[in-house]
Parts: structure tokens; C-alpha cells; sequence
């Protein structure tokens, strides 16, 4: 919803016979964030400590979908951060484009996540990678892509949808396998959490990558 706010600025400190009043005024937007349309407004919403996503940061986003969580994230990183947006659905890729072209700071890329090669010309080092592709290798997507692309002593976020790995185990065993195959790929798992209620049966991952173990 935009709303308008004025601010008076007084200019007339140099000559204060003549006064000159400057209104300016700013547009403001307010984006309303719905957690049942993503996994990272649920995450927050569900109290994780940190999602590392941060003004200027760059953030290598897996799953883009037509773009609907990637435009909030690009509202947070801002002018001086950038989303690299991979989605392979060229229907989903088309919304995304489109996007890219009012958001700046969107770099959309209609590939294969499991590729991560065929987009080493538009990626830079990335501070974060935030992973939503819903898909039963995605532990091994994620691992590619920061093989590649993800800092050392970055940043991951993964959201696990339990039913799309294993739709005969109890989601924990889930989650605690896909934590697992994290731990071996040089992720360090710091936090997780349900997204209930707002997905049924998924899981959100934060952690850090290729970090040492402080000692005690
Ligand atoms: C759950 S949806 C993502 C929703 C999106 N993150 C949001 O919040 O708006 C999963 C998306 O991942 C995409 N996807 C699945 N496997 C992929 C892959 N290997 N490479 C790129 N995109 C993939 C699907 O096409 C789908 O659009």
C-alpha cells in the first residue's frame, strides 16, 4: 500500500529575512509479506534467529519460482545487494524476467540448479545461498552451487519439504538425514525450525559454510 509522507525542511539558515520552506515528499511503500507464500516470511515468522539476509548482501536464490519471494529479498538487500535468481520453469522464468526489469537488483537466470556451471558468467562470490526447490536431491543442489559460488564462512538457508524427499518416513527422520548430508558437504547447521502452520511438514536449515569449530 504507498503511502505518502512529507517532510518540511527549512533552508533558510543562511538568510532568515527570507524564509523558503521546502516541502519534499517521499513515497514509502508497504509490501505485505505473506508467510503462506514463503518459506522465508514463515521462517522469520517462526522465530529464526537469523536468516543472514541483509542489506547489501548478495544472495544466490535457488527456486525462484515467477519471483514472488525474490522481490522481498530484493527490497532487503537493496541498491547495493543483488539476487541471483535461478529457476528452470521457462513459464515461471518468463514472470521472473519481467520483474528483473522494474528490480535492478534481480540478475534472473533460467537454468538448472543442478548445473551450476552454465551460469558462471552472470554470478559473482555470493554472502548467501537460500535454497526452495522442493526436489529430493536438493541437498546436493545446494552443495553444488556453494562449491561454486558461496563464500567461505557464508551463509546457507534451505527449506526441506519432507514428502518431497521421503513420503514414507516420519518428516524428522527426514530433516535429520538431509542434516546429515549437509554436515558432509562442509555446511555447518546452526538452527532449525518447522514452519508450522504455515507449511505442513517442512522444515527451514540455517548454517554457515566451510567454518571451523571454535575450540573451547
Ligand atoms: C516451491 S517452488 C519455489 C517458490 C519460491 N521460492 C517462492 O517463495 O516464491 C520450487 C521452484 O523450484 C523450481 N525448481 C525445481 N527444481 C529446480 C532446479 N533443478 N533448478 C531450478 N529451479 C528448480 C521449480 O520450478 C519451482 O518453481
Amino acid at each position: 500500500m504507498p503511502l505518502q509522507v512529507s517532510l518540511l525542511v527549512d533552508l533558510s539558515e543562511k538568510d532568515r529575512s527570507r524564509r523558503h520552506a521546502v516541502l519534499c515528499v517521499f513515497k514509502v511503500e508497504y509490501r505485505v509479506w505473506n508467510p503462506f507464500r514463503s518459506k522465508i516470511a514463515s521462517a522469520i515468522l517462526g522465530g529464526i534467529d537469523n536468516c543472514h539476509i541483509v542489506p547489501g548482501a548478495k544472495v544466490l536464490y535457488l527456486g525462484a519460482a515467477s519471483g514472488t519471494t525474490v522481490s522481498h529479498v530484493s527490497d532487503i538487500v537493496g541498491p547495493t545487494g543483488v539476487v541471483y535468481a535461478v529457476e528452470f520453469s521457462h513459464r515461471s522464468g518468463r514472470d521472473l524476467v519481467n520483474l528483473a526489469k522494474k528490480r535492478t537488483n534481480i540478475v534472473p537466470i533460467i537454468e538448472d540448479a543442478r548445473h551450476p556451471a552454465k551460469y558462471r558468467m552472470l554470478v559473482s562470490m555470493v554472502d548467501v545461498i537460500f535454497a526452495d526447490v522442493a526436489q529430493p536431491d536438493q541437498s546436493r543442489i545446494v552443495a553444488l552451487n556453494a562449491h561454486s559460488y558461496l563464500k567461505v564462512g557464508g551463509h546457507f538457508m534451505i527449506s526441506i519439504k519432507a514428502n518431497c524427499i521421503d513420503s514414507t518416513a516420519e518428516p524428522a527422520v527426514v530433516f535429520a538425514k538431509e542434516v546429515k548430508k549437509l554436515q558432509e558437504e562442509k555446511f555447518r547447521p546452526a538452527e532449525q525450525i518447522s514452519l508450522e502452520p504455515y507449511e505442513r511438514d517442512h522444515a527451514v536449515v540455517v548454517g554457515s559454510y566451510r567454518t571451523v569449530k571454535k575450540k573451547a
